[in-house]
């Protein structure tokens, strides 16, 4: 059995924050940004915005591609590190779009890896599983997790939503073709955003109170990122990764159409598509609008590619996430 990508859609908030408006809020500038990272403008949620919003609005638009009912969708994965509810939020965007079937609907946590997972899960649902359709969306409003008086964070990061509707087919059909996957938990000391009160010990104390957490306040860390780490992670990983991937495939690197990376920084795209010998007009970049949008960054990239007409049926992706965790991981799709 086989699987293929049938519809996509994104949405992005509407206030939008340029490099000059971060100029007033801490020490920097439109020319450090864009040198840095190719970042121009970001959009950030506001007013009555939200994750399950902007997530459902994308799911919406894909499934109208895909002319998918929404009650003939079996699974929803909501790829996410920023869930408006710590149980999930999946089953809010069930509800947002009336899926009157009631389809399986749960929270795939990888940071910036999380769709490229997403897209996995979905492949091996349909087919191990029996499922037909399934949506994998990527959103994330990491603005809320950001120390907006830190510059060496709160340039980088923006708030969206893609998704695709991901539907079984024959296996001569199959558009999901090989994955490669990793993550590395000692990484984790270079990007994160932890529980506070992790470090110290806790428990039931003796008086029933609760030891070591503000129990009035539990929450999380702002993001905390070595960017000089982060920066050599991706750059050395990703090309490895999106190479094993094709190496599974049976491809070599110049047999695809397009390179889509989660899009962090102009500078790892680059160097990733050097490195692969990819050229500049076959890559995918739009992050000088929306700056790095988590998971929701290749969706949402994809979206844009494939309603411009860039990115046409038959078209061969080499898909990379790399982040938290840290997580990375690569897939060989066909449009
Ligand atoms: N404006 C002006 N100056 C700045 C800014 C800023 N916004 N930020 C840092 N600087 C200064 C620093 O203070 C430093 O000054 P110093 O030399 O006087 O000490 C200087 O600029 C260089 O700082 P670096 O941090 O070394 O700058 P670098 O060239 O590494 O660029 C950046 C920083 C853009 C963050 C880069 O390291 C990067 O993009 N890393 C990857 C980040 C990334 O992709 N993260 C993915 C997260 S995805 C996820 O899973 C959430």
């Amino acid at each position: 059995k086989g699987c293929k990508l049938v519809g996509c859609g994104s949405a992005v908030p509407s206030l939008l924050i340029s490099n000059d408006d971060l100029s007033k809020l801490v020490d920097t500038s439109d020319e450090w940004i864009s040198t840095r990272t190719g970042i121009r403008n970001r959009r950030v949620i506001s007013g009555k915005d939200s994750l399950t919003g902007l997530a459902a609005d994308a799911a919406k638009k894909a499934l109208e591609m895909a002319e998918v009912d929404p009650s003939d969708v079996d699974l929803i994965l909501l790829c996410t590190s920023t869930p408006e509810d710590l149980f999930g939020s999946a089953p809010q965007i069930q509800k947002a779009l009336g899926c009157k079937n009631n389809p399986l609907a749960y929270d795939i946590t990888a940071a910036c890896s999380g769709f490229v997972l997403g897209l996995v899960s979905a492949a091996s649902y349909i087919r191990g599983g029996g499922f037909n359709n399934v949506l994998v969306i990527g959103a994330d409003t990491l603005s809320r997790y950001v120390d907006w008086t830190d510059r060496g964070t709160c340039i980088l990061f923006g708030d969206a939503a893609g998704a695709v509707l991901v539907q079984a087919c024959d296996g001569e059909e199959d558009g999901l073709f090989a994955f490669d996957m990793h993550s590395d938990g000692d990484g984790q000391r270079h990007l994160n955003a932890g529980i506070k009160g992790n470090e110290t010990d806790h428990g039931l104390g003796s008086n029933g109170s609760v030891l070591g957490f503000d129990t009035k306040n539990p929450a999380y860390s702002c993001i905390q990122m070595n960017g000089k780490e982060v920066f050599r992670f991706a750059v050395r990983v990703v090309p490895q990764s999106i190479e094993s991937a094709l190496g599974k495939a049976g491809l070599p690197a110049s047999s695809i159409d397009w390179l889509l990376l989660h899009q962090a920084n102009q500078r790892i795209i680059d160097a990733v598509a050097t490195r692969l010998d990819v050229p500049s007009e076959r890559v995918i970049s739009n992050l000088a609008n929306y700056g790095n949008t988590s998971a929701a960054s290749i969706p949402l990239a994809l979206d844009e590619a494939v309603r411009s007409g860039k990115v046409r049926p038959g078209h061969t992706i080499a898909a990379a996430g790399f982040g938290a965790g840290l997580t990375w991981g690569s897939a060989i799709i066909r449009w």
